[in-house]
């Protein structure tokens, strides 16, 4: 990160999760400038410790008194963990950056991707949003198109990888297909139905328009971050027996027109974007490629033959850096670096 001297007190709760672990090894890959660090975890981990940077720290349960002289609560403990300790961390005079949907479409919250909408951070109250994993790849690539053609309407099907669903989801894709090998029977537990050697179009819960709740979080957050309210964007979210790494086949029409070249061009000058688009040489990302990488990676550009401005592309990305991890801790840095770590503690009263 940019040359920052102040050293900030972290707290991680969730420590122990896949996204928790993720946020410890990006905060050491980036140098975070951490002062004091805490790790934060349910009553399970009790009595376990973590090594960061060659030092064991002890997990801790959340509680006013563990947020207390935290600068930064980088959270990924889920939906409900979120909404009832975020407010109690604020209190305490500490900044959140939330993983979860706790908070993402309430209007005085941030939902940020920063290098896409980082000026929104201006204003925030304490709590600020990471977006949904499938939708913070995605509007790294809408945004230049919108700014540079206009977006008409973007239509997007996901290739969900199960880390998506925490480390209890990797577990079960691994042991599953070890036993469909073995033709043991595994019946599912995290997944509504069998993950191994299949796909599921079931992400969260169905809702009453016939979406689940992972689509709609596409469409609304997409909106917010790009501040479109009105963009047309429609989304299926699949599952896949893929580790780590979600894809997305994305067709866009546009305002004006650009050419696949102009496309290709266009991404490639974005500090975020890989362009990896040669298919006759077999130059196309996929999932195991984008791993444990920062980039977003995008190929299969070419024109939609089904409407006269329309693009398709491929775009795949790490879901637990750029969705989740990585986005966090440039949140965190955007931070520091525009001077916007503010205590709103008593704020609410
Ligand atoms: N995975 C992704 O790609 C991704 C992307 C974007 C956002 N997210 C969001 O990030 C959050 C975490 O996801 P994950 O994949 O890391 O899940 P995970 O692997 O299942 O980890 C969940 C974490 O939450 C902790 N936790 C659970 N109940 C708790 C409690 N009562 N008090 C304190 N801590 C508690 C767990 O601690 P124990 O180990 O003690 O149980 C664990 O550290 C979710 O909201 C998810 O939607 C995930």
């Amino acid at each position: 990160m940019a040359n920052v001297e102040k050293k900030v007190n972290v707290a991680i709760l969730g420590a122990t999760g896949r996204v928790g672990q993720e946020l410890l090894l990006v905060l050491e890959q980036r140098n975070f400038p951490i002062g004091e660090l805490r790790l934060l975890a349910s009553a399970r981990s009790k009595d376990t410790t973590i090594t960061f940077k060659g030092k064991q720290y002890p997990v801790i349960e959340p509680s006013a008194e563990a947020f207390a002289g935290i600068d930064i609560v980088l959270a990924s403990a889920g939906e409900e963990i979120s909404k009832k300790f975020a407010p109690m961390a604020v209190e305490q005079g500490a900044c959140v950056i939330d993983n979860s949907n706790a908070f993402r479409m309430e209007p005085t919250v941030p939902l940020v991707v920063p290098e896409v909408n980082g000026a929104a951070l201006a204003n925030h109250k304490g709590i600020i949003a990471n977006p949904n994993c499938s939708t913070a790849q995605l509007v790294v690539v809408l945004k230049p198109l919108h700014d540079a053609a206009g977006l008409k309407r973007v239509i997007v099907s996901t290739y969900q990888s199960v880390s998506g669903a925490g480390k209890e989801a990797i577990d079960e894709l691994e042991m599953q297909t070890h036993s469909v090998l073995h033709e043991k029977e595994m019946p599912p537990q995290v997944f509504q139905k069998q993950i191994a050697f299949n796909l599921i179009p079931h992400i969260d819960k169905f809702l009453d328009n016939g979406y689940t709740k992972e689509e709609m979080k596409v469409v609304d957050e997409t909106r917010k971050i790009l501040d479109l309210p009105e963009l047309p964007v429609t989304c299926t979210a699949v599952r896949v027996p893929v580790v780590i790494s979600h894809s997305e086949s994305v067709t866009v029409d546009l305002e004006r027109p650009l050419s696949p070249g102009q496309a290709r061009e266009l991404l490639a000058s974005s500090p975020s974007i890989e362009v990896w688009d040669d298919p006759s040489k077999g130059i196309y990302p996929t999932p195991i490629e984008a791993t444990g990488q920062d980039p977003v990676y995008v190929g299969r550009i070419r024109h939609d033959t089904s409407s006269a401005q329309g693009l398709n592309l491929w775009v795949v990305a790490d879901n637990l850096r750029i969705g989740a991890a990585l986005n966090a801790v440039r949140i965190a840095e955007y931070l520091l670096e525009h001077n916007l770590l503010k205590k709103f503690a008593h704020a609410g009263s």
